[in-house]
């Protein structure tokens, strides 16, 4: 099974629960993370699309500060909810299925782009290969922002890896257990900070890096077309 799938399906399998459903409560604090950092970014109007939405939290979000907000990701169940729970909130929001490698828009589409935590889901060559695209989708000077952590802080003071860690494409082979759903293969690629400016900074200008916590970091990059 490929990475994509992979992932997929472990996000279908383990669809909607309480700390990731947009209508409790219980969610928010992944969104309130962000308060000092994320509304500072979305200026009214703006449009907006929210990279492997799941089931929306940062998608409704990023509408409540005034965006007019999109999300995508490729796991059926969660956008789903996404989808009903902007109905019930007669919310504007769009969610669409689809795959962060292949994105469905034309240029000038959006201007930001949120990946919030889920590059760990990318390859190296996804992440640059979506970066490629973000430079015709974004408008001129819209921005990408990446919220991540980085593994090498995380490990600090580890002498081993825990999971099986291939050096070739830094995938490293997880599992999840999902309480009374089995074992699912959970695959994470080593990111680091540095690696994933020097890909993004390819391609986008970085405008700059900010530390949230202490291994939760957010870099922000802009498209200038001109
Ligand atoms: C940890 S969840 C985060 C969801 C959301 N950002 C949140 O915090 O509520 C990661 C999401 O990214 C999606 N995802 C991972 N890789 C993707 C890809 N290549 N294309 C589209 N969605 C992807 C998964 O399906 C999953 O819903």
């Amino acid at each position: 099974m490929n990475i994509f799938d992979a992932i997929r399906k472990h996000y279908n399998v383990s669809g909607v629960h309480a700390t990731t459903a947009p209508d409790n409560p219980r969610s928010q604090f992944a969104v309130d993370r962000y308060k000092n950092h994320l509304p500072k970014l979305i200026k009214p109007g703006m449009r907006a699309l929210d990279l492997g939405c799941n089931a929306g939290r940062y998608t409704f979000a990023m509408e409540e500060m005034g965006a007019i907000a999109t999300g995508i990701d490729f796991a059926e169940i969660p956008l789903r909810h996404a989808k009903e729970v902007a109905q019930k909130r007669k919310s504007r929001c769009q969610f669409n299925i689809g795959n962060i490698a292949a994105l469905p828009y034309k240029e000038n589409s959006f201007d930001l782009a949120l990946l919030p935590q889920n590059n760990g889901y990318l390859s190296y060559q996804t992440l640059e290969s979506l970066t490629v695209q973000l430079k015709e989708i974004l408008s001129d000077n819209g921005i990408f922002v990446v919220i991540m952590h980085d593994e090498l802080v995380k490990r600090a003071g580890e002498e081993t890896l825990l999971e099986r860690y291939d050096v070739q494409t830094g995938l490293m082979e997880g599992h999840i257990t999902l309480p009374g759903k089995g074992v699912y293969a959970a695959p994470w690629v080593f990111w680091t900070v540095a690696f994933a400016k020097y890909i993004i900074e390819k391609h986008l200008a970085l405008e700059k890096v900010e530390q949230i916590e202490d291994n939760r970091f957010m870099l922000v990059f802009c498209n200038k077309k001109k």
